[in-house]
C-alpha cells in the first residue's frame, strides 16, 4: 500500500507529512487515506462486476460518519449490528435499502426503527429472535425481510475472540436446525424470507473454511428451492484477513472467483460484509513518545496513545507495525510501546527496535479497523481526532473529544 510511505525521510499520508498532522491536529490522532480506502472499495467492486452483487461493508469495523458517506457515494451497501449502527448509517447519506441487520441481541425497539427505515434484510439469530420479528413486524403492517443465519460449525483457523461459525459460538442457528426453522419461518404472516447468511470470523487467512461454510449454504439453499421455499440472495459476511505483518490474505479474486463457481447458475443474488479488508490498511495511529524507560529488565517507550485508544494488541495480543515517523541516525533499542493506563496489558507492541528519542512521533500501523471503533474512555481519557487525508489536504473528520463532555453526562447526589 503506497498510501502511507517515507519521501525524505518522513512518513506521509499520501503526499502530507504525518509530522506536520501532528502539529496541525495533536496526537494521538486516527489518520486515514481516503484514497486506500477508495483503492479497497474499487478492488472489491470491480470483482464483482457483472454479478448480481452487493457490497455491505461491515460498520463496526470503522463507523466514522465521513468513511460510510465515502462508501456510500460509491454505491457500498452497509452491515450494522445495532440501532446506533443504523443512525449512523442513515446520518451519513446511505440507504437503508442496502442495508442489512446483524446481530444476536435485536431489540424490539431496534427492529422497529429498521422496519420503519425499510432495510434490506435482517440477519436473525434464533428462533426466539424470529418470533419476535414476526410480532413486531405484525405490529406495524409489515412483513419483514429475513435471512437465518446458519452456523455451519466450521473452525475459521482464526483467533478464538473473533471466530463464530462453530457450534459453542454465540452465533446463528446451527446448520442442521435451519430447515426446520425455514419451514416455521415460511407460515409467519410478518415475515417474507428472502436468504441465508453466514459468517464464520473474522482476519481469516484461508479460503478453505469460507469455501467449506459457502458448500454446506448451498447444499441448503437447494433444499429449500426443492420445497418451494425460493431466495433472493445468499449473504456470506465478512472475514478475509489483511496483512498486518507477515501473514499471506487470500487474494481477493481468487476467492471471489472460487465463490462465483460454486454458485454457478443459481439465480441469487451475493452479498459479502467486508470490513477489514475496506478500511484496515488505510489508517494509522499517530503517537508521541513521551518517555524513554529503561529498566533493568526491559525498555518502555511510554507514548501518548493507549489501549483505550487502540485495543488490539491488549485484547487479542493482535500486532501492529509500529514505525517512527522520521528516521534518525540513533542507536536502535529494543522497546516495548506502551500507553499511559494503568494496566500492565496497555501496549501497541513489545520488542521492538527503534531508534527513539523523547518527543518522537510513531506511527502504529494498520489501524483502520477496529482501532477508533472499539477505543474508549477508560481512565477518563478523550479519544483521540480523527482525519482523513487526501493528496495534499487534510480533512478534520472527527475532533478530539473534550475532556467535559466526557463526563457531561453524570450527576452528583443531591
Ligand atoms: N459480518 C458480521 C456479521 C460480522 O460479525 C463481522 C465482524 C463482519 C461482517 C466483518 O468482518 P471482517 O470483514 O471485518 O473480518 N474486533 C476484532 C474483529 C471482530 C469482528 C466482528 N465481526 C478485531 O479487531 O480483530
Amino acid at each position: 500500500m503506497t498510501s502511507f510511505a517515507y519521501r525524505d525521510g518522513v512518513l506521509r499520508a499520501e503526499s502530507v507529512s504525518l509530522e506536520s498532522i501532528a502539529k496541525d491536529f495533536g496526537t494521538p490522532c486516527y489518520v486515514y487515506s481516503r484514497s486506500a480506502l477508495e483503492a479497497a472499495y474499487a478492488e472489491f467492486a470491480m470483482g464483482c462486476a457483472g454479478r448480481d452483487a452487493l457490497v455491505c461493508y461491515a460498520v463496526k469495523a470503522n463507523s466514522n460518519l465521513a468513511i460510510l458517506n465515502l462508501f456510500a457515494r460509491l454505491g457500498a451497501g452497509f452491515d450494522i449490528v445495532s440501532g446506533g449502527e443504523l443512525k449512523r448509517v442513515l446520518a451519513a447519506g446511505a440507504a437503508a435499502s442496502k442495508t442489512v441487520f446483524s446481530g444476536v441481541g435485536k431489540t424490539e425497539g431496534e427492529m422497529r426503527d429498521a422496519l420503519e427505515a425499510g432495510i434490506l434484510c435482517f440477519n436473525v439469530e434464533s428462533e426466539a429472535e424470529l418470533l419476535r420479528l414476526d410480532r413486531v413486524a405484525r405490529s406495524l403492517g409489515q412483513r419483514a425481510p429475513v435471512s437465518l443465519r446458519v452456523n455451519p460449525d466450521i473452525d475459521p483457523r482464526t483467533h478464538p475472540y473473533i471466530a463464530t461459525g462453530q457450534l459453542d459460538n454465540k452465533f446463528g442457528v446451527p446448520i442442521a436446525e435451519a430447515l426446520p426453522l425455514y419451514r416455521t419461518a415460511a407460515g409467519l404472516a410478518g415475515l417474507r424470507l428472502t436468504g441465508i447468511d453466514c459468517h464464520i470470523g473474522s482476519q481469516l487467512l484461508e479460503t478453505g473454511p469460507l469455501v467449506a461454510a459457502l458448500e454446506r449454504v448451498l447444499a441448503l439453499a437447494d433444499r429449500l428451492d426443492a420445497e418451494g421455499i425460493h431466495l433472493e440472495h445468499l449473504d456470506l459476511g465478512g472475514g478475509l484477513g489483511i496483512r498486518y505483518r507477515d501473514e499471506r490474505p487470500p487474494e481477493l479474486r481468487d476467492y471471489l472467483d472460487k465463490v462465483f463457481s460454486l454458485v454457478g447458475q443459481r439465480e441469487l443474488k451475493l452479498i459479502f460484509e467486508p470490513g477489514r479488508l475496506l478500511v484496515g490498511n488505510a489508517g494509522v495511529l499517530l503517537t508521541r513518545v513521551e518517555y524513554l524507560k529503561h529498566g533493568p529488565a526491559r525498555s518502555f517507550a511510554v507514548v501518548d496513545a493507549a489501549m483505550n485508544d487502540l485495543l488490539r494488541p491488549a485484547l487479542y495480543e493482535a500486532w501492529h507495525d509500529i514505525l517512527a515517523v522520521r528516521v534518525h541516525a540513533g542507536e536502535a533499542r529494543v522497546y516495548d510501546v506502551v500507553g499511559p493506563v494503568c494496566e500492565s496489558g496497555d501496549f501497541l507492541g513489545r520488542d521492538r527496535s527503534l531508534a527513539l528519542a523523547e518527543g518522537d512521533l510513531l506511527a502504529v500501523m494498520s489501524a483502520g479497523a477496529y482501532g477508533m471503533s472499539m477505543s474508549s474512555n477508560y481512565n477518563t481519557r478523550a479519544r483521540p481526532a480523527e482525519v482523513i487525508v487526501q493528496d495534499s489536504s487534510v480533512h478534520l473528520v472527527r475532533e478530539r473529544e473534550r475532556l467535559e463532555s466526557l463526563f457531561a453526562l453524570e450527576r452528583v447526589l443531591p
